[in-house]
């Protein structure tokens, strides 16, 4: 899951879909394509809305996306077109570009971006957190199916 601060949105979804499936078969994480806040926690306001429906994400620190994460990872998840733009610029084949979606695209109607909350209210949390655990239901379901 990669957002650019990996402070707000990528945590939530981290949290949210490590919720939905089992981790001896499903390794879940996030990063930011941006750097600002590496050894962070998420923002209090992630914590907040993510803890008002039952998930604990304080354990989460804040690291920066790297090109072995192209190696690591299966899939990778990202929030906003900027996001997008970001990840397939440090792609080194075709194989590491088909990795990269955006989280919204698995559902079957827009808005296709995650928008970034990081300057708004807490509604701004409250919104995106819907739209990724709607998101992270349905990767869970067919995650679930295969395992
Ligand atoms: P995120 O939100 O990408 O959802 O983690 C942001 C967090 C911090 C900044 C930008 C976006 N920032 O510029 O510090």
């Amino acid at each position: 899951m990669v957002c650019l601060g990996n402070i707000c949105r990528s945590p939530l979804a981290e949290g949210i879909l490590k919720s939905k499936v089992n981790s001896a078969n499903v390794y879940v994480d996030s990063a930011g394509t941006g750097g600002y806040h590496i050894g962070s926690k998420p923002d209090s306001r992630s914590i907040e809305i993510a803890h008002k429906f039952g998930i604990d994400i304080t354990n989460q620190r804040c690291r920066k996306f790297h090109i072995s994460d192209f190696e690591r990872f299966d899939v990778i998840y990202v929030m906003d077109d900027s996001n997008y733009e970001n990840i397939l610029d440090l792609a080194n084949s075709a194989s590491d570009e088909q990795k990269v979606k955006l989280l919204l695209d698995v559902l079957d109607y827009g808005p296709q971006e995650v928008p970034d909350p990081y300057y708004g209210g807490k509604d701004g949390f409250k919104n995106v957190y819907h739209m990724i655990d709607e998101a992270c239901s349905k990767i869970a379901n067919s995650l679930n199916q295969l395992n």
